[in-house]
């Protein structure tokens, strides 16, 4: 079943200024090794990373409640499987968000182009 969706759009300048203006500090705040490592040697890297910080918005917004304010952005993890196909993994606070909510998958679909990021999430329970 359905339970709430979320969608965030990013300018990809503005990752790209964070990103340039804080250095790691801004990168090692929001995003995980792993994520950090997929974007890396990308021929157009702000778009990965901002396509993840539009998935990780749009997964506080479908919770859409006081229980995501404990949430930190790297407990909010955007992987790759093998086919490159984009999966949500909630660690930390935002797992036990996750379980106490029985919400049982986190759908997430994300596009980018040379200007915007977007991400789509789906919240599902059994
Ligand atoms: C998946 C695909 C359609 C992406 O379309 P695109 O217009 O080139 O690029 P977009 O900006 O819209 O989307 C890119 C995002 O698609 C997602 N994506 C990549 N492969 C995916 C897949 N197999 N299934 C779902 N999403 C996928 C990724 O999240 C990617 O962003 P990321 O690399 O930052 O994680 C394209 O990569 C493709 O055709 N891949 C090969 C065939 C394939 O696996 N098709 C699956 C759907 S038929």
């Amino acid at each position: 079943m359905i339970v709430s969706t979320g969608v965030d759009i990013v300018e990809i300048s503005r990752v790209r200024k964070a990103a340039n203006k804080w250095k790691g500090k801004f990168l090692n705040r929001i995003f995980t090794d792993t994520e950090l490592k997929y974007v890396k040697g990308k021929k157009f890297l702000y778009q990965h990373l901002a396509a993840r910080f539009a998935a990780k918005e749009a997964v506080l917004k479908a919770f859409g409640d006081s229980s995501i304010n404990d949430m930190e952005w790297k407990n909010i993890e955007i992987i790759n499987n093998k086919d490159g196909k984009p999966i949500v993994k909630l660690v930390g606070k935002a797992r036990q968000t996750m379980v106490k909510r029985k919400i049982s998958e986190i759908a997430v679909s994300l596009s980018h182009t040379k200007n915007y990021a977007v991400a789509s999430v789906i919240l599902v329970s059994s």
